[in-house]
């Protein structure tokens, strides 16, 4: 039977990321779910991250999805795998944000020296590395992780001194590994809204990447070539939101990660 696609991230933050893969494909029905009453995720260990990422994805299958996006990098890095070599039930399927940003990043490297900012859980389950090794081998990666950055920007202190002056030392640090890296991701949901700041310690010349709009062209060039998925998918254009923690809070703080008000509900787990 033919289903939403579920949208599934550890709060608000995947919110950047589904809100280009509906602008991109608007037809689709999306189920967004939120793990809002355990946030953060970042900095878990795998056998959590792992768990809490199985429960909900079990709950968008319960609801009636055949294909889940995990749009959280450190649940990508740390339980995707696992799930998909493990826990899936027939005809249901699971597809993290990583590999769709890491197999074209040779596209906008020129000399082959990518930074990654990402989250200490992301950093240290090395998955970028992997990744981009998989099919560049040639790329050198440096990674650094920024665990002050989640919690600025869901504090809403994205313009603050303290955003640049946390920011400008993660850069720093990052480019004390090598001051050659021309291209650099943006490899945690939250790290977009704080661009204007990274742009500003940012040499002009590096490409920094965020993942919206890649992981939504991957995708929906996945579903042409997956004729077989993306019949599961309905197509009534209706979006339903759920957060694993109060909903009235969730709508607050949604307008600066998805960009428009929102209705949500909550959802045990
Ligand atoms: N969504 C997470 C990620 O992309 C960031 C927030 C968290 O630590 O749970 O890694």
């Amino acid at each position: 039977m033919q289903g939403p696609i579920g949208v599934f991230d550890s709060g608000y933050g995947g919110l950047t990321v589904f809100k280009e893969i509906q602008k991109k494909m608007p037809q689709y029905d999306y189920i967004y779910l939120g793990d809002n009453a355990r946030v953060p995720y970042g900095i878990r260990s795998f056998e959590t991250v792992y768990e809490y990422t199985k429960e909900c994805v079990f709950k968008l299958f319960d609801l009636g999805c055949n294909l889940v996006i995990l749009a959280c990098n450190t649940a990508s890095a740390k339980a995707l795998r696992t799930i998909q070599q493990n826990d899936l039930p027939e005809g249901k399927k699971v597809l993290g944000v990583i590999r769709p940003t890491t197999e074209s990043i040779n596209e906008y490297t020129i000399n082959n020296k990518v930074g990654i900012l990402a989250t200490q859980g992301t950093v240290l389950s090395k998955s970028y590395k992997i990744e981009i090794n998989k099919f560049h081998p040639t790329i050198d990666v440096f990674q650094h992780a920024c665990p002050l950055w989640v919690p600025l920007v869901e504090n809403n202190e994205i313009n603050s001194k303290a955003a640049h002056d946390i920011v400008e030392k993660d850069i720093q640090r990052l480019f004390s590994q090598s001051s050659e890296i021309d291209t650099i991701v943006l490899a945690c949901t939250h790290y977009p809204l704080l661009l204007p700041v990274i742009k500003t310690y940012v040499p002009n010349h590096v490409t920094i990447l965020s993942q919206g709009e890649l992981v939504a062209n991957k995708l929906m060039d996945y579903l042409k070539r997956h004729p077989e998925i993306e019949n599961n998918c309905s197509k009534n254009s209706s979006l339903t939101f759920y957060t694993t923690d109060n909903a009235e809070n969730f709508e607050t703080n949604t307008t600066i990660f998805y960009g428009q008000p929102i209705k949500a509900s909550h959802l045990e787990v």
